[in-house]
This record gives structure tokens, sequence and C-alpha cells, in this order.
């Protein structure tokens, strides 16, 4: 029994050895960057985990700009040089498409055909021409759910009161019965009544299956977790591709995909898999637009920095009208919606403070990899190679106070690192997301029309703070909700969008 017992314990350590060889041990070549040390089992992992952006600016101290992790199987080569972000944007060998093919695959189980193709012309749907299509339509979304917010109570029943008296709600249930529901309408069109696939269910479920989504890209399958099962189960329970094609409000980036998708032979299951992850980049918005609400609420200085902006923006385009009758609304275009310095710096530092993305490639060759001060490494084929903005956000060397909210940060502002000035001081958005200026124009919008039409408060006592344990989501979600009371504000014009 002893001798048993001596043999089983000696052929675990061989496999437990062998496993750490085949899996687990890299050994430095030269030119390669360094690596940083980490536990036998986990590598990194522990550390990153539990302070990521602290770690990755301290592991920049010991082994500079860039460097080689091991996040338990994976091994990840770090670039945090903010003007190296060029040089890894363009090489060619640091391959986007495997991260695009894991999250489909992963999460939302299904295979996109001629990816590249797909996600190249798509993209163009939310620029240009379609931009502007697409904004009016979320403008005449988001007005309709504002008169719907401030003419019912919390629980949808029509008021007593005035819609001018305060009413109390948790702001992100606000933000989801107003941006949310017309960003939803403004992708899906508004369908009919019976539709399971509405935006407070979708809402409600959406929020649910994210909590997961960390674990469903690794890999581990939704089936383990009974609750992300039972949310996605919901979500897809949506209308044919046949429907969705005779919807004349949907949007042209959904009409783009589901006839690509139906060309390429992709099932039913396909299409709604990538509805899915649409409403999954769009999600992001939603997240943004929360933080910057509750951001301004919790800085009384830069809410009333961001109302005389728009009160003035709103007054000097009503004497370029030569006045406006009472009832009649004031038309803002594209250019001027983006043209409003203190709003743009707020959204920016918005995304400053919240984004948690993970920039990732595949590196599909061994590459030497040159970093913008000559510097050359060799990265293997086969790992990871990132760059991660949330640390380059939090860096004390490119803006002052890092940890600071201040709403005015990027009003006229240039910011420097070792006395050269960063290029992409904001880094949220990647290099590829081709929604960056739809989701902008989209939050911005909605910040004018709110603070417009309505006072805010927070309830006394009320805070929150961005989730870290969400690290990799594009977005950090708030570790817990907050009280709001809000009501209409009386006697003004309304706006439009044109
Ligand atoms: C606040 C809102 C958003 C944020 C912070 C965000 C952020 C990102 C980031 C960080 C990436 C990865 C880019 C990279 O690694 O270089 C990405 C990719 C992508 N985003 Fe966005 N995004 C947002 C909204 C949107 C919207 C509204 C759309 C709708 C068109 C969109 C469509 C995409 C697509 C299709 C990709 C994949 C691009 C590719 O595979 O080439 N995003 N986004």
């Amino acid at each position: 029994m002893l001798a048993l017992s001596f043999y089983l314990a000696l052929l675990v350590v061989f496999l437990t050895i062998a496993c750490y060889y085949k899996f687990l041990y890299r050994k430095r070549r030269d030119g390669e960057p360094p690596v940083v040390p980490g536990s036998f089992l986990f590598g990194n992992a522990g550390d990153f985990n539990k302070q990521a952006v602290q770690f990755l600016l301290d592991s920049r101290e010991k082994y500079g700009n860039i460097f080689t992790l091991r996040l338990l199987t994976q091994h990840m080569t770090i670039v945090m040089d903010p003007h190296s972000f060029e040089n890894f944007s363009h090489e060619r060998n640091f391959d986007f498409d495997v991260i695009q093919k894991q999250v489909n695959h992963n999460v939302f189980s299904f295979e996109l055909a001629d990816a590249k193709r797909m996600l190249k012309e798509a993209g163009k749907t939310v620029k240009g021409k379609f931009l502007h299509r697409s904004m009016k339509l979320y403008s005449s979304h988001l007005q309709d759910a504002y008169n719907q917010i401030s003419h019912t109570d919390v629980n949808g029943n029509v008021l007593n009161g005035k819609p001018t008296d305060w009413k109390q709600i948790e702001l992100r249930e606000m933000i989801c019965k107003t941006l949310f529901t017309a960003l939803f309408y403004t992708i899906f069109g508004k369908g009919n009544e019976h539709d399971v696939f509405k935006p407070l269910t979708v809402f409600k479920n959406f929020n649910q299956f994210h909590k997961y989504f960390n674990f469903l890209w690794l890999g581990f399958p939704v089936k383990m977790f009974p609750k992300a099962l039972e949310a996605l189960k919901v979500l897809c329970q949506q209308p044919t591709s046949d429907e969705y094609l005779r919807r004349e409000d949907i949007s042209d980036y959904i009409r783009f995909s589901t006839e690509f998708m139906l060309d390429h032979d992709q099932t039913e299951q396909d299409i709604i898999g990538h509805n899915l992850v649409y409403l999954h980049v769009n999600y992001n918005t939603f997240r943004m637009t929360c933080w910057a609400v509750y951001y301004l609420l919790e800085n009384r200085l830069g809410l009333k920095a961001l109302t005389e902006e728009i009160r003035n923006a709103i007054r000097k385009k009503i004497d370029d009208m030569g006045g406006i009758e009472e009832g009649e609304s004031v038309p803002f275009n594209l250019e001027e919606v983006s043209s409003l310095p203190i709003l743009d710096s707020v959204v920016k530092e918005t995304l400053r403070i919240s984004s948690g993305v993970f920039m990732v490639r595949g590196i599909s060759e061994d590459t030497e990899f040159e970093m913008e001060d000559g510097s050359k490494y060799n990265l293997r084929k086969g790992e990871k190679v990132a760059v991660y903005p949330p640390a380059l956000h939090r860096d004390p060397e490119i803006f002052e106070s890092p940890n600071e909210y201040k709403y005015d940060r990027f009003v006229d502002a240039k910011f420097y690192k070792y006395g050269k000035e960063v290029k992409h001081p904001l880094l949220a958005f990647g290099s590829l997301c081709p929604g960056k200026r739809y989701a902008l124009t989209q939050a911005k919008w909605y910040l004018i029309t709110l603070v417009h039409m309505f006072d805010m408060e927070l309830l006394p006592g009320e805070a929150t703070k961005e989730d870290t344990r969400y690290y990799g989501h594009e977005i950090l979600p708030p570790t817990n909700d907050v009280q709001i009371q809000y009501r209409l504000k009386e006697n003004f014009h309304q706006l439009t969008f044109v």
C-alpha cells in the first residue's frame, strides 16, 4: 500500500513537471523582451488580476517599455511606450483576426465567414451619410424615450404629478430607458409589441450575460454558468433574418451584415450570434455614457461648465436664426455637436478613466518589432502582444494626477512623455474600432439633450467606482448602482438633430 502511494505520488510529480515544461515553461532567447518573473503555476496572472494597472506600471519601472508576461498558459508581450503605438498598430504580423474569432466563437458560438471583408464593409455603414441617417433616427427615438420617462413613473404608469416634479430612479435604469432604448431601436428597428427581443428585457439579460464575458472569452463553456446560459437563451429569442430585413427602420449595419451572412450560407443561429456581438459593441456606448453622467453629477463644477457651454451654443444658434417662435425647435448638425470643447473633454476624460480594454493581437510570424526609439525585439509566432490602454491612461508621466477626474483636462491640451508629444493619448477605441465617431456622437447628443432638458442630482451618500475585476471589458462596469433624482426643466426649446 505504502509502495503504491509512493509510486502514485511520484507519477503526480512527474506529470506536473511534464505539464509545466510542455505548457508553461519558456526560456527567454537573445533579443527577446525581458520576462517578468511570476509564480510557478499561474505566471503573472495573480498580480495582473489583483491590480493590473499598478502591476504594469511597476513592471515598466523594473524592466522597461516592453516585457513579456505569462498569464496562465498564455505568453503575452506588453508594449508600454505610448510613442510606439503606431508601430504596434501598423505591424502586419500583429493580427486582430484571431481575437475577433475567439470572441465570436467562445462567447457567441459562431464563426464569421470572410470576416475581414465583412467587418471592413459593415464598418462603412456607421460613417459618412450613414452616420447622419442613423443619428437622425437615434435622436428621434431618444426624444420619444425622454417623453416616456417624463410622463410615467418608474413602473411605466402615467404620472399623477407634473413632469417637472422630482422623480427617483437608479442612474443606469434611467439611461437604459432613454439611451439604451433609443440605441436598440436604431439598431434593430421598432419591431412589434409581442417581441421578446425588446430593449428592457434585452438590457436585463445582457447585463447578466456580460458578467461572465471574461470567463467565456477565455474558453470556459457557457454551461458552467447557469445564469449566463439562462440569459443567453432569452437573448437568442430574436426575430428571423427575414423579418429583420422586412423592417424599414433597421440599421444599415444589421441590414448589410444579415445579407452578407445569408449570401455566405450562414445559419440563423450565426446571424443571431452576430447580432449579439453588434449589441455588445454598442453596449459600450451605454456604459461610457453612464460614467459620463455619473462623473458630472459627482463633479458639479463640470456639470455647471457643460450646462453653460450648451446654453451658449443654443443661444448663439437662436441668434443666428434671427430668433425662434415658441414651440419651434433648435436644429443642430453633426459638426456643431462635435465642436463643443468642454463636451469633447468631458467625454474623453470619461473614456480615459473608465476604459478597461486590452488591445491584443496574435503574432502570426516570428517578428522583429521596432519600438519608436529604434530598439528592436524578437517576438515569437503564436504568442500574443498587447497594448494596455488603462495603464497608459493612468500614467502619471503623461497625465497629471491621473486618478483624478478633471472635466476640462482635454480642452486645448497636449500631453508629453520623455519630452515628446504623445500623438494618441486616448486609446479607448484601440486602432481598429469603426464605431468611434458613431459612439462619440451618440454619447455627445445624449449629454447635450439631457443637460438641456433635465435637472439631475445624486441622492445623498450615493457613490460608485469602476469595477476593476472586469479589466478587459472595453468600458468597465460600476461596482454598484446609484440612486438619482431628475425632473424635466421648464420652458426650453426642443433640440433637433439635422
Ligand atoms: C464607447 C464605445 C466603444 C468603445 C470604447 C469601443 C472600443 C473598441 C475597441 C477597443 C476595439 C478593439 C480595437 C483594437 O484592438 O484596435 C473595438 C473594435 C470594434 N468595434 Fe468598437 N467600441 C465602441 C463602440 C463601437 C460601436 C458603436 C461600434 C459599431 C459599429 C463598434 C464596432 C466595433 C467593431 C466592428 C470592432 C472590431 C473591428 C475589427 O475587427 O476590425 N464599436 N472597439
